[in-house]
C-alpha cells in the first residue's frame, strides 16, 4: 500500500487536494477491476508525472439498458491496494450522485467517430457517455497529461477529438494493449469467462494476427484479409458482432490496404462482450 495515497469521493475534495500538488499532474481514468492493462497506464503516468491521479467510477452513462452495469466487477478495496502499490497519489472515487446530481442535463457528443464499430454495436450513446464523463474528469482534475489504452482504440480517438474540439489543455497519451502470454487482451470483463470460454476467447487475438499475417504476406484486398480473420473466429466458434478494417484515424472502411489499417473485432463469448484490435501495416508503410 502506498502510505501516501489519499482517497477522495467529492469533486470539491479532489480540487482541494490538487490545488498545490506538484505539476505535471497525470490522470488515469478507470472503471476499476484493475488488471495489468490499467497498471501499465499507472506505471507510465508514475514515470512521467509528479502527481498521479486515478479515477475509479463505473460510469452508468456509458452502459446501455441491456448491458452489464449491475454485474460489472467491483472491488474498490483491492483496486485501492493495487493503485497504492503502483504509486498513485490521489484516488478519486465518486458515487453516481456526485457525478450526475439531480438536474444534470448536459451530454458531450463527439459526432462521426462515435458512430461506427462500437457505436453501431452498442449505440452511439455509449461514446456520448464516455465523452461526457471524461470531459468532467478532465475538468475536475485538470491534468497536464491523461493516459488511455489502445485496447479501446475508438474510445482513444473519440477522446483525442473531444480534447482538441473543446480546447482542453491536457495531452492525451495512448498506451499499447497489454496481453496475457497467449495473446488474450487483458480486460475487466475476462473475469466473466469460464476456462472453456477463455480458450475460445483467444480466437479474437488470433483472428487479428491472421489478418495481419495476410497483409504482411502481400494481401491487399480487405475482404480477403477479413476472410482470413473470420476463418480463425470460426475455428473458435466465435460469431463476431463486427470484424472491420478501417482507417486508424477516421475509422472509415478500408477497401484496399495500401497504408496502416486498424483491424477491429467485437464478439460475445459466453456472457462477456470482448473487443480487440491491431494496427497492421503493409510492407514498407
Ligand atoms: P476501463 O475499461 O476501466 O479502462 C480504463 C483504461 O484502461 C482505458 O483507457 C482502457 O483503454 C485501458 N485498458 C483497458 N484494458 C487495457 C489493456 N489490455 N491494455 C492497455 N490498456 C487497457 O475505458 C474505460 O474504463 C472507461 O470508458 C473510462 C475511460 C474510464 C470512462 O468511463
Amino acid at each position: 500500500m502506498n502510505e501516501r495515497m489519499t482517497t477522495v469521493r467529492t469533486i470539491a475534495a479532489a480540487r482541494q487536494a490538487l490545488r498545490e500538488a506538484p505539476r505535471p499532474i497525470g490522470l488515469v481514468p478507470t472503471m476499476g477491476a484493475l488488471h495489468e492493462g490499467h497498471l501499465a497506464l499507472l506505471h507510465r503516468a508514475r514515470s512521467e508525472c509528479a502527481t498521479v491521479v486515478m479515477s475509479l467510477f463505473v460510469n452508468p452513462a456509458q452502459f446501455a439498458g441491456d448491458e452489464d452495469l449491475a454485474t460489472y466487477p467491483r472491488d474498490e478495496a483491492h483496486d485501492a491496494e493495487l493503485a497504492g502499490r503502483a504509486g498513485v497519489d490521489l484516488l478519486f472515487a465518486p458515487d453516481g450522485a456526485e457525478m450526475y446530481p439531480q438536474g444534470f442535463a448536459t451530454t458531450v457528443v463527439v459526432a462521426g467517430l462515435s458512430e461506427p464499430l462500437e457505436g453501431t454495436a452498442r449505440g452511439p450513446e455509449h461514446f456520448h457517455g464516455v465523452a461526457t464523463v471524461v470531459a468532467k474528469l478532465l475538468n475536475i482534475v485538470g491534468p497536464q497529461v491523461a493516459y488511455f489504452g489502445q485496447k479501446d482504440a475508438q474510445q482513444a480517438l473519440v477522446i483525442r477529438r473531444l480534447v482538441a474540439d473543446l480546447d482542453i489543455p491536457t495531452a492525451i497519451e495512448i498506451c499499447p494493449t497489454v496481453r496475457d502470454g497467449d495473446g488474450l487482451a487483458r480486460s475487466s470483463r475476462n473475469a466473466y469467462l469460464s476456462d472453456a470460454e477463455r480458450a475460445r476467447a483467444l480466437g479474437l487475438s488470433r483472428a487479428l494476427r491472421s489478418a495481419a499475417t495476410a497483409i504482411a504476406a502481400g494481401e491487399r484486398d480487405s475482404d480477403a484479409v477479413a476472410s482470413a480473420a473470420r476463418r480463425e473466429l470460426e475455428r473458435h466458434e466465435i460469431e463476431p458482432e463486427y470484424l472491420a478494417l478501417v482507417d486508424p484515424q477516421t475509422l472509415e472502411p478500408v477497401v484496399h490496404v495500401d497504408a496502416p489499417v486498424l483491424i477491429a473485432v467485437a464478439a460475445r463469448v459466453g456472457r462477456a462482450r470482448l473487443i480487440d484490435n491491431l494496427i497492421a501495416a503493409p510492407e514498407g508503410r
